[in-house]
């Protein structure tokens, strides 16, 4: 089992990444990450073992969740791809809603290059679709950005198979990060769509497999990471964590390869 994926067909990534949304101050990842040089310890911490993916938003604080990666990381040692969100605003912990207008998405954009300190975002995924906006504009947007070359590639989140297809008549599609987890695999048919596509799967909400894990810790040879990455070559995951021992555990777990007996009986035990 290969533990890397070429993203996008040119960035190699590291099939365990890390999901920074966590690192805001809580509740509702909203406002500055109360210890935020613990935050920096934390993502710099991840690069040294090995994460070279790392997935944030604008909503995330708002704004604040970049501002940190872009403080810990800037200069980005060579190979770390940063991907980040717009099309969700966040106004309070409890108050969230979408504005994927074209106007609004390269706003957001233009702050997230300035916030992470890049001159080209690796990844720019739509959040989610805008029920007010047609879903061709918002992708229309990033692809026009993309254009500019203030974007390298394009993904989508919360999106349906179909949502997929109209964007990829639009533009390349390099990612789909959509909820999924051992135990809540209603977009089995998307992750299958998305391997024959070559494009990569990020499933969000990867710990929430809870009730599995009083069989097997998270973050053990057999535990919910485990089985996402046998789950399919092209899924990176992304664990978020605060905790730097979780952090270590979550990407020693991830380099234990589930046997094909092992990952037959444990998709069985969690159906
Ligand atoms: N696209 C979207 O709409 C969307 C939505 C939600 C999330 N996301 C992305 O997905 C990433 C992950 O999502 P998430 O943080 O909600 O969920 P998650 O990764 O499934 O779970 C994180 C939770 O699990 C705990 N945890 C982490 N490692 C653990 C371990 N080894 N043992 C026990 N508990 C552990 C963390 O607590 P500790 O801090 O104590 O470790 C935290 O409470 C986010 O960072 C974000 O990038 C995307």
């Amino acid at each position: 089992m290969s533990l890397t994926f070429l993203l996008g067909g040119d960035l190699s990534v590291n099939r365990i990444g890390y999901g920074a949304m966590r690192l805001c101050a809580q509740p509702g990842n909203f406002g500055r990450f109360t210890d935020w040089e613990a935050g920096k310890r934390l993502l710099r911490r991840a690069v040294e073992l090995g994460v070279n993916f790392i997935d944030t938003a604008h909503a995330y604080g708002p704004s604040c969740n970049e501002e940190l990666i872009g403080e810990a990381l800037a200069p980005y040692p060579a190979g770390v791809v940063i991907a980040t969100k717009g099309g969700v605003e966040k106004t309070a912990p409890d108050k969230v809603f979408t504005d994927g207008r074209p106007e609004n998405l390269r706003r957001r954009c233009e702050e997230s290059l300035r916030l992470l300190r890049v001159e080209r975002i690796d990844l720019y995924q739509l959040h989610r679709p805008d029920p007010n906006v047609p879903f061709a504009d918002s992708v229309g947007a990033i692809a026009e950005l993309r254009g500019e070359g203030k974007v390298r590639h394009v993904g989508l989140s919360n999106v349906t198979l179909a949502q997929i297809e109209e964007a990829r008549g639009i533009v390349p599609i390099a990612s789909v990060q959509n909820r999924y987890n051992l135990i809540e695999r209603a977009d089995d048919p998307v992750v299958d769509y998305c391997t024959t596509h070559g494009i990569a799967y990020l499933p969000w909400g990867p710990l929430a497999a809870k009730p599995f894990a009083r069989e097997a810790p998270l973050a053990s040879k057999h535990g919910a990471l485990a089985w996402l990455l046998r789950r399919s070559p092209n899924i990176i995951v992304i664990p978020g964590t605060t905790s730097l021992t979780h952090l270590e555990a979550n990407i020693a777990a991830g380099r234990m390869p589930l046997s094909d007996e092992e990952f037959a009986a444990i998709t069985a035990s969690a159906t």
